[in-house]
C-alpha cells in the first residue's frame, strides 16, 4: 500500500467550521490521507476559514504567505483555501496568492475529492456554488475512528435574517435543515463512538425545521428524540437568535434533564434604534420578557450573549442602553465585539463611529461581562456540579472537564475516567475554570 498523504487543516470561526474541517478530513481520507498537527509534514494544507470580521479574513492571506517556503522545499504541496472566506473571495484568492491550488466554500467540500484529483493533475480549482444536492448526503466517508466524549453535530445551516452587519446570509447562504433521521443516524454513531455529549449546530439552530415523521419536527422534538437516545447524556445547542425561540424549546429547559442550563442568545445592542438599525427585528424589551420565560422555566439557566459596540449609528446614549441590558440580564459568559464593516452587507455603507469612541465602549462592555462571569464562577464555589471529564489535565493525576454550565473544571481524577460523569464539589473559581474534587 502506498504511503499515505498526510493532511494538515487549520480552522478559524464558529464551531460550524469545526465540524466541517472533521467533515472534510473523513472526505479527504478516500483520497488516501490522513490527518497531520504539523504543516511541515504536509502534503495539503487546508485552512478553513471565516470571514466574519476585517481580522478573520485578512489573516487568511497573512497566514498563506506563511506557506510559501514550505510550497518552496516542497513543490508537490498543495493548498487549499475553504470556508467563508472562499466562499466570500473565491476568485479574489486565487488572483492575490498564486500558490493557492483550490477554494472550496462551505457548501461544495463534499466534492473535495474530485477536487484534489485534478489539482493534483495540476489543475487550479475553485467551488463556491451552492449546489441543488445535499452535502451531507454526498460526503465520502472514511473508517469510524473512536473518538472523544463530546461532539459537533450541525442540523441546520445559513441564514435567512440578514442582519445589517452580518456575512453570513452571503456565505452560508439560505436556511437549511437537514432530515431528523440523518441526524438521528448520526447521533447514534457519534455515541457508538464514545459520544457523551452532542452541541447541536446551526447559525440559527432554533429555526430548525428538519423534515421528520408526521412532517416539520421543531429543534424542541429534535432534542426530545435525541434524549432517548441512550449512552447520550447531555444535549446543547448553539447559536440561536431570540425571534426563534418557541414555547416548546423553552420548555424543554425547564423538563428535558439532558438539555444543559446554558443558552448562548445573542442581543448584539440594548437599544432599540440601533436593533432596528440593525434589522434585528427584537426589541431590548422582547428579549428581555423572553430571558425571564427561559429562566421561569429553568431558574438556574446560565447565559451567553453576543455585543456589537460602535455599530453606525451608535451614540453614547445607545451604549448605555446596552450597558443598562447587561446590567438586567447578568450574564454568565458572553462574547463582544468592535463593529468591522463587511463588504457587500447594508450596515458597510453607513457612516462609521470614531475607531477610539468604539474601543473606549469595548473596554467598558467587556470590563462589565468579566465582572458578570467573574462573578457567575464565584457563586459555583461549594455547590454541588457534574463534570464530563474529557481530557488530562495540565497537573498529574488530574483531568478537565464541562460542567452543565459549560465551565472548564479542574478536577483529580484517575485518567480512566474520561467520558465519565462525575458529581464534584466545587473548591475554588480561578481565572477561566474551576477547580473541584469528586464528591
Ligand atoms: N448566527 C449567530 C451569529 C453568527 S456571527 C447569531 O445570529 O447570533 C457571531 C457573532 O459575530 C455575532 O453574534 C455578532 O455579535 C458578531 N458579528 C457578526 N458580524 C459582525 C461584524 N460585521 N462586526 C462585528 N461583529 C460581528
Ligand atoms: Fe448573522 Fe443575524 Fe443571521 Fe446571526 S441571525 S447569522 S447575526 S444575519
Ligand atoms: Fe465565520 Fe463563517 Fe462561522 S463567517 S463565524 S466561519 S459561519
Amino acid at each position: 500500500m502506498a504511503e499515505a498523504k498526510k493532511l494538515f487543516i487549520k480552522t478559524y470561526g464558529c464551531q460550524m467550521n469545526v465540524y466541517d474541517s472533521e467533515r472534510m478530513a473523513e472526505a479527504l481520507g478516500t483520497s488516501g490521507y490522513v490527518t497531520t498537527e504539523r504543516a511541515e509534514d504536509a502534503d495539503m494544507i487546508l485552512l478553513n476559514t471565516c470571514h466574519i470580521r476585517e481580522k478573520a479574513a485578512e489573516k487568511v492571506y497573512s497566514e498563506l504567505g506563511r506557506f510559501k517556503p514550505l510550497k518552496a522545499a516542497n513543490p508537490a504541496l498543495k493548498i487549499g483555501v475553504a470556508g467563508c472566506v472562499a466562499q466570500a473571495e473565491g476568485e479574489e484568492i486565487m488572483r492575490r496568492q498564486p500558490l493557492v491550488d483550490l477554494v472550496v466554500g462551505p457548501q461544495t467540500y463534499h466534492r473535495l475529492p474530485a477536487m484534489e484529483a485534478a489539482v493534483q493533475n495540476g489543475a487550479r480549482a475553485v467551488d463556491t456554488d451552492f449546489p441543488e444536492e445535499d452535502k451531507f448526503d454526498h460526503l465520502p466517508r472514511g473508517p469510524r475512528a473512536t473518538r472523544g466524549p463530546t461532539a459537533f453535530l450541525t442540523v441546520q445551516e445559513g441564514c435567512d435574517k440578514f442582519c445589517a452587519f452580518c456575512v453570513v446570509p452571503y456565505t452560508r447562504g439560505a436556511e437549511v435543515s437537514r432530515p431528523v433521521d440523518r441526524i438521528m443516524t448520526e447521533a447514534r454513531d457519534l455515541v457508538a463512538r464514545g459520544v457523551r455529549e452532542i452541541t447541536l449546530l446551526g447559525q440559527n439552530v432554533n429555526a430548525y425545521h428538519g423534515q421528520g415523521d408526521g412532517g416539520d419536527w421543531t429543534l424542541a422534538r429534535l432534542i426530545r428524540a435525541l434524549a432517548k437516545v441512550d449512552g447520550l447524556e447531555r444535549i446543547r445547542f448553539t447559536t440561536s437568535h431570540p425571534n426563534d425561540m418557541e414555547d416548546d424549546l423553552i420548555a424543554a429547559h425547564g423538563d428535558e434533564p439532558k438539555l444543559m442550563p446554558y443558552l448562548h442568545l445573542p442581543v448584539q445592542s440594548g437599544s432599540d434604534r440601533i436593533l432596528k438599525a440593525m434589522n434585528r427585528k427584537h426589541t431590548a424589551e422582547s428579549y428581555l420578557r423572553l430571558i425571564e420565560r427561559l429562566r421561569a422555566a429553568r431558574p438556574d439557566l446560565l447565559l451567553s450573549g453576543d455585543f456589537i459596540v460602535g455599530f453606525p449609528g451608535e451614540t453614547e446614549a445607545d451604549f448605555e442602553d446596552t450597558m443598562a441590558l447587561v446590567r438586567a440580564v447578568h450574564y454568565g459568559q458572553a462574547y463582544s465585539f468592535k463593529y468591522s464593516a463587511r463588504p457587500g452587507t447594508p450596515a458597510a455603507e453607513r457612516e462609521t463611529v470614531a475607531d477610539d469612541v468604539a474601543t473606549d465602549r469595548l473596554h467598558r462592555l467587556q470590563s462589565l461581562l468579566t465582572e458578570q462571569q467573574r462573578a457567575t464562577q464565584t457563586g459555583m464555589v461549594g455547590r454541588e456540579l457534574s463534570v464530563l471529564f474529557e481530557k488530562p489535565g495540565r497537573l498529574p493525576g488530574q483531568l478537565i472537564g464541562k460542567s452543565e454550565y459549560l465551565h472548564a473544571v479542574h478536577v483529580r481524577a484517575p485518567a480512566d475516567q474520561i467520558g465519565q460523569i462525575a458529581r464534584v464539589r466545587v473548591t475554588e473559581s480561578v481565572t477561566n475554570s474551576l477547580a473541584a474534587e469528586v464528591i
